[in-house]
């Protein structure tokens, strides 16, 4: 299994509002990936996962450039990585039929996002949003990906990818699919809410002061992190002193993945110091970080034209490698072609 071509895919839905938890949870260690050159780098918008709930079709349109504009003012550079969206690449839908094929009902079922995103009105949901995890197994294996940098909040999701290409290689007698790594590391697998500890930093907390936007401003940027929840006690000397202290364990979280440094390096440096005199550092860091993405972003977004030739042409290069996996798929599973 170890001949396949060191390949990373990852996906971000264009479903509106990136936060420094996409930024530093998944975008930052993209470009980290593609910079590493250990291997080839495909990253995507995925619009076909964004439409499984209702997505105003100008919306879509709008919140699918920012998103391109985001990954490139972040560091992804289109010559170095592949850049697109998902609907562009029939391929993905394609497996991803074949996929829906192999999953199981139960399997599926037990996916913990299904049942946060369906809730109580699963009746109501789009078959869509149940079958989104053999789309997502689609996307990385219709490029024999064999790793994929994602959130702690995706691990069930890959856990399933590797199922489902399991039971496809063992159902039609093959080792055609690889067995995708999830890569969860660093100091940002989950940045929490600067209002409430115990929570993801998510586009859909009401409270904006709870996230960090790509589009803020410098003074928001200061202003959010100068009033996230903390508590009065100074720093401790080590990682350990801040177990049941998730509001400042998030913070030094953040600034240790905003600085390329760890959590224990963070800790020892500001031992003993008050929130006081950590916040403004920290904010000074993420308006440093921060504030040139959200500019670059603004400027690229003004030549849409530009942005738009960009993911054809990533479409382009994604299809010569997804068409030969596709037909080599339908092959093994008996399609006359
Ligand atoms: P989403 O916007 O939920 O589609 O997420 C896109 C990517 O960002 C996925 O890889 C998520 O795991 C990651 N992500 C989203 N929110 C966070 C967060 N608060 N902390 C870390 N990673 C996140
Ligand atoms: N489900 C992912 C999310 O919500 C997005 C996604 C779709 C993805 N396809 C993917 C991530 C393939 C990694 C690989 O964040």
């Amino acid at each position: 299994m170890s001949d396949f071509t060191p390949r990373v895919f990852s996906g971000i839905q264009p479903s509106g509002g990136l936060t420094l938890g996409n930024y530093l949870g998944a975008m930052k260690r993209f470009v980290d990936m593609q910079n590493a050159g250990t291997h080839e780098t495909i990253y995507c918008m995925v619009d076909q996962h964004a439409i499984t709930v209702w997505q105003n079709p100008e919306d879509l349109r709008k919140n699918t450039r920012e998103l391109a504009a985001g990954f490139i003012a972040s560091g992804i550079d289109p010559e170095k990585s592949i850049l697109f969206n998902q609907s562009q690449v029939a391929e993905h839908a394609q497996l991803g039929w074949v996929f829906n094929c192999v999953a199981r009902m139960g399997w599926m079922k037990r996916m913990t996002q299904w049942k946060d995103k369906a809730g109580k009105n699963s009746e109501n949901a789009s078959l869509g949003l149940f079958g989104y995890p053999a789309l997502m197994a689609a996307d990385i294996l219709i490029y024999h990906a064999t790793h994929v940098p994602v959130g702690e909040d995706q691990k069930q999701h890959l856990e399933l990818t590797r199922d489902i290409a399991m039971k496809f290689n063992n159902d039609f007698g093959t080792d055609f699919f690889p067995i995708t790594e999830p890569v969860i590391e660093g100091a940002a697998t989950r940045v929490m809410s600067l209002r409430d500890g115990s929570k993801k930093m998510s586009k859909s907390d009401p409270s904006d002061m709870s996230r960090i936007n790509l589009t803020d401003t410098a003074d928001d940027i200061a202003k959010k992190i100068r009033k996230a929840k903390t508590d009065p006690e100074p720093l401790p000397d080590t990682l350990d002193g801040l177990a049941d202290r998730p509001e400042a364990r998030n913070l030094i979280n953040i600034y240790a993945a905003l600085n390329d440094q760890s959590p224990d390096a963070v800790v020892a440096e500001f031992a003993g110091q008050q929130f006081g005199a950590f916040k403004p550092a920290l904010a000074d860091l993420a308006v440093a970080k921060m504030s040139p993405i959200s500019g670059e972003m603004a400027r690229l977004m003004q030549d849409q034209a530009e942005i738009d030739r960009i993911l054809k042409r990533g479409a382009d290069r994604a299809r010569e490698i997804a068409a030969p996996i596709l037909e080599k798929t339908y092959d093994l599973v008996g399609m006359v072609r």
